[in-house]
């Protein structure tokens, strides 16, 4: 019994030690491959980072919407091409969160 619930908290705690700090953004950001299509200041086959960051620098819902729309993918707000969707297997939903996060802050 006692070795159980050491096992819970050393499993909680390493869960804790893992956590995701926002500097994490880029480098989930060139993992998940999304650097192909997205730049910092050109557009390439997606809106750059810089343009992102302008276009929703008044929106305070902008974070949500964008991290949906990474899952789900879809086209229209910048053009006929569609961002693909990005399953939990590339970026879990903590991960998307930063990376979204760090994707709006070049302004
Ligand atoms: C194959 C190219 C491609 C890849 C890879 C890609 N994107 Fe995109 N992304 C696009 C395109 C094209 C758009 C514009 C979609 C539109 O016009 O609605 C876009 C738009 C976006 C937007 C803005 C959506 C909006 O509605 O304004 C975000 C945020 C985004 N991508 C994040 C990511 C993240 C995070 C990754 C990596 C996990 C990624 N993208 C990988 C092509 C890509």
């Amino acid at each position: 019994m006692k070795t159980q619930y050491l096992v819970v908290m050393i499993a909680t705690l390493s869960v804790a030690g893992t956590a995701l700090a926002a500097d994490d953004g880029e480098a989930i950001f060139n993992k998940a491959k999304c650097n192909t299509c997205h730049k910092l200041d050109k557009k390439a086959v997606g809106p750059s980072l810089k343009d992102l960051s302008a276009k929703y620098a008044q929106d305070k819902d902008a974070p949500a919407k964008l991290e949906a729309k990474v899952r789900a993918g879809g086209a229209g707000v910048w053009g006929s091409f569609p961002m693909p969707k990005i399953p939990a297997s590339m970026a879990s939903d903590a991960e998307v969160k930063v990376m979204v996060a760090w994707m709006l802050s070049h302004k």
